[in-house]
């Protein structure tokens, strides 16, 4: 597997005012943009080849994957080696393509984008509300399962039953002899009385390419939008070649960059581990934290 898609289109309304200007992505996390890990944890799982699902104004992100010559010559001419390798960690990622989803219909709509880039083999989806900590290696594991499976792969995490219905959710099976689980039936954004567990999916997917054929013919879901979710659901149940659907159950460490709250703390935990600021930030933290009630 090689490829992977990241679904990049959404206009950020939970983050205005800072999103009227700027894509969503583009916030950094401590110092570097929230789109900068993902694509990192992509090409560190060896998904190379990266599909960025884009529309208007978010032009940033194609600038912020680019070279760009001026800044690097005055850092060259500085001898600011240290401010140099960093201008260009982004650049030396992978082998990175845009393509436009002119009209945001959903997640599916957004997966659907990538059929013509992506052809007819097995494929990720990365999520960039999600950040894992890179060193769960999470998609790598669940190539593994891929490779075992031969259908389609998600990510699962247990979550407060409180907060179900923000995410997708999933009723499974144990699969005898493994540590990954059979995927019976996901439901998009259920009631806490309508959610068969507390597993919710996360942003992280191995796609078989049979999803394409099935979200063709998706009719709009949850919120009026084409859900990836409900063409899992159809897959999960259906036979053949590129059918099924299995998870892993993931429990290492998550970052969620999805709303303001959740920004705030993912940027407080992953600063305290930063290796150059983290001393000094969690001095601070604590001294902080006994000024409060
Ligand atoms: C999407 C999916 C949902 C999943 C979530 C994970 O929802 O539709 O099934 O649980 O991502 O972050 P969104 O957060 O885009 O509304």
């Amino acid at each position: 597997m090689t490829k992977a898609v990241i679904p990049a289109a959404g206009l950020g309304t939970r983050f205005l005012p800072a999103t009227k200007a700027m894509p969503k992505e583009m916030l950094p996390v401590v110092d570097r943009p929230a789109i900068q890990y993902v694509v990192s944890e992509a090409v560190n799982a060896g998904l190379n080849d990266v599909l960025m699902i884009t529309g208007r104004s978010k032009r940033a992100l194609e600038d912020h994957f680019d070279r760009v010559p001026g800044l690097e010559m005055a850092l060259e001419a500085k001898g600011d080696e240290k401010k140099l390798s960093l201008v260009r960690e982004a650049t030396g990622l992978g082998d990175i393509h845009y393509v436009r989803q002119g009209d945001p219909k959903g997640l599916g709509h957004a997966v659907l984008c990538a059929k013509q880039h992506v052809g007819n083999e097995p494929f990720a989806v990365l999520l960039g509300d999600d950040l894992i900590d890179a060193r769960d290696e999470l998609l790598t594991i669940m190539i593994d399962v891929q490779a075992k499976t031969g259908g389609s792969v998600i990510a699962l995490m247990e979550v407060d039953p409180q907060q179900i219905s923000a995410y997708g959710c999933a009723d499974v099976s144990t699969v005898e002899g493994e540590d990954f689980v059979k995927i019976n039936h996901l439901v998009e954004k259920p009631s806490i009385e309508e959610a068969p567990s507390n597993l919710a999916i996360i942003g992280r997917y191995l796609l078989h390419p049979r999803v394409f054929d099935v979200l063709q013919k998706t009719k709009p879901g949850r919120g009026n939008e084409i859900q990836l979710t409900d063409a899992l659901e159809e897959l999960a149940s259906a036979e053949g070649e590129g059918a099924g659907v299995h998870a892993v159950v993931f429990r290492g460490r998550r970052y969620d960059t999805g709303d303001k709250l959740s920004y705030l703390q993912a940027n407080v935990v992953l600063a305290a581990e930063h290796e150059d600021l983290g001393e000094d930030f969690k001095t601070w933290v604590k001294e902080y934290a006994k000024t409060l009630d």
